[in-house]
């Protein structure tokens, strides 16, 4: 079953067509992964499916609701969240305090005890435990990187759309994120990442769809993209395994 369709959307800035009549679906529990050179559309896909930005056409259904005017509010309400390629953290803040503020912009309202008796285990869950104190502008790039995924997580999401979350980290930390996105999937949790880190990409997507020049240019499990020639002619500039 679809939690997520896209139908033809579309979007322009001035003369450039950053994303052009892209059709895709994501079913419930599935991990889809989204590359493609850099300027490809991917960032903009995203901003598109959270609210950021309005397309200049096509239609988004989430749970086969219309979602494709709401405000990137009322897209996170609805269950979808997401995190930025650029992180976007209350820096000053604690890196309690920032993902307290995502259970408490949830309804049903909660608690402020009950937020942070929660925020404290999604911390343990994407490993930040020992940092909650820490002002989130300490926290390495790695670690900024896991608090956006806590954040995020916070919102009770359905569908979660993940923007290089492991760039700049080392082989290590990417095994850790590939796990972590194991372990959100486990919860039923439906993943749309981006990533130019092709060991993840391939382990984690059951499909992986490619842009390039905001034009979608194929589509499939991950052996049938690391073969496809043209994939490998615009962006992947070799077979990889898979
Ligand atoms: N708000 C905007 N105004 C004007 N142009 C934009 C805007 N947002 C994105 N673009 C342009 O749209 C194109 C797609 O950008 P986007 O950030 O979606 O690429 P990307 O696939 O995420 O690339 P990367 O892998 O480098 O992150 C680029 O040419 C970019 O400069
Ligand atoms: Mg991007």
């Amino acid at each position: 079953m679809r939690i997520l369709e896209v139908q033809g959307i579309t979007v322009r800035f001035g003369g450039l067509v950053a994303v052009s009549g892209v059709d895709f679906h994501i079913d419930h529990g599935e991990v889809v992964g989204l590359i493609g050179p850099n300027g490809a559309g991917k960032t903009t896909l995203f901003n598109l499916i959270s609210g950021a930005i309005t397309p200049s056409s096509g239609i988004i259904l989430f749970k086969g609701d219309n979602i494709t005017r709401l405000k990137p509010n009322e897209i996170c309400r609805r269950g979808i969240a997401r995190t930025f390629q650029l992180v976007k953290l209350f820096s000053d803040m604690t890196v309690l305090e920032n993902v307290m503020l995502s259970c408490l912009f949830r309804k049903p309202r909660v608690t402020k005890d009950e937020a942070a008796h929660e925020s404290m285990e999604l911390l343990d869950f994407v490993g930040l435990n020992g940092t909650e104190s820490l002002p989130a502008r300490e926290l390495p790039i790695g670690g900024q990187k896991r608090l956006e995924v806590a954040r995020a997580l916070a919102t009770k999401p359905e569908l979660l759309l993940l923007d290089e979350v492991m760039a700049g980290l080392n082989p290590a930390e990417v095994a850790e994120a590939i796990e972590s996105i194991k372990k959100i999937r486990e919860k039923g949790i439906s993943i749309m990442l981006v990533e130019h880190v092709m060991q993840a990409i391939m382990d984690v997507s059951d499909r992986i769809i490619v842009l390039h020049n905001g034009e979608k240019l194929a589509e499939g499990v991950p052996c049938d993209i690391a073969s496809n020639e043209t994939v490998i002619n615009v962006y992947l500039g070799g077979t990889i395994s898979c």
